[in-house]
């Protein structure tokens, strides 16, 4: 069973989707967390973030693999080497949209997620996962919420992961981060039409979850 969730930045969708795979026993794929470590790698190899061939041609040779540790957060391995922390640093963060608009970058991690998902039951969340990745996914959920409280939220997870932001940086960072996200022409951010939304702004964690894991096993029955 696979289990699509899609939604903009900061809307909370990874901290949900971790949770609800490790109650229904799932593998959780952040494929998200797969265009940081390529971008991550773009920048060690110092290539010009506007060098389309050069950046096709280094998502051709790189692997990528997702740990999915139960209590802890989810351990990213880029060619050997754990990325899990680098890979959120505002650095990524502002120029990851600029890689993943790339269509044969995308061609190439879908691939690899495509992969993911054959092997067990999955949940994964991104941009495109009900409308491209998989989009005979059993369930598909669209998860917003407010601007404001999708800046809010990311400011106190960056400030619990010790960086220095200010809340003017991180809203500036999703609304850039949304506008290329959702007007590129390969996979855009979209709702997939059978997609539950789930308007997150005034719920809890648990709440959300609760939500979703109700759904899912009716789904399942
Ligand atoms: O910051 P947030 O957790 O919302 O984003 P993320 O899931 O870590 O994804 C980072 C960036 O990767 C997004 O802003 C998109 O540009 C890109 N992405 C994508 O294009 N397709 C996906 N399936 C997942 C992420």
């Amino acid at each position: 069973m696979i289990i699509a969730i899609d939604g903009p930045a900061g809307a909370g969708k990874s901290t949900v989707a971790k949770i609800l795979a490790k109650k229904l026993g799932f593998l959780y794929i952040d494929t998200g967390a797969m265009y940081r470590a390529l971008t991550l790698k773009v920048l060690e190899r110092n290539i010009p973030i506007n060098d389309e061939p050069r950046i096709i041609q280094l998502s051709q040779g790189v692997k990528i693999d997702l740990r999915d540790n139960l209590d802890g957060p989810l351990t990213v391995i880029l060619d050997g080497e754990d990325v899990s922390l680098a890979i959120r640093k505002a650095r990524i963060t502002r120029f990851v949209s600029d890689v993943a608009k790339i269509k044969q970058v995308r061609q190439v991690l879908v691939k690899m997620q495509r992969k993911f998902g054959q092997k067990r039951n999955c949940v994964l969340d991104g941009r495109d996962i009900g409308t491209v990745v998989f989009p005979r996914a059993q369930k598909k959920f669209f998860i917003d919420a407010s601007a404001g409280v999708r800046v809010k939220r990311r400011f106190q997870e960056l400030i619990g992961l010790g960086q220095k932001v200010t809340e003017n940086e991180v809203a500036k960072d999703l609304t850039n981060r949304d506008k290329i996200d959702s007007t590129r022409q390969a996979s855009p951010l979209r709702q997939a039409p059978e997609a539950i939304y789930i308007d997150t702004t005034d719920l809890s964690i648990e709440q959300v979850v609760e939500k979703m894991f109700n759904l899912c096993k009716l789904s399942r029955t």
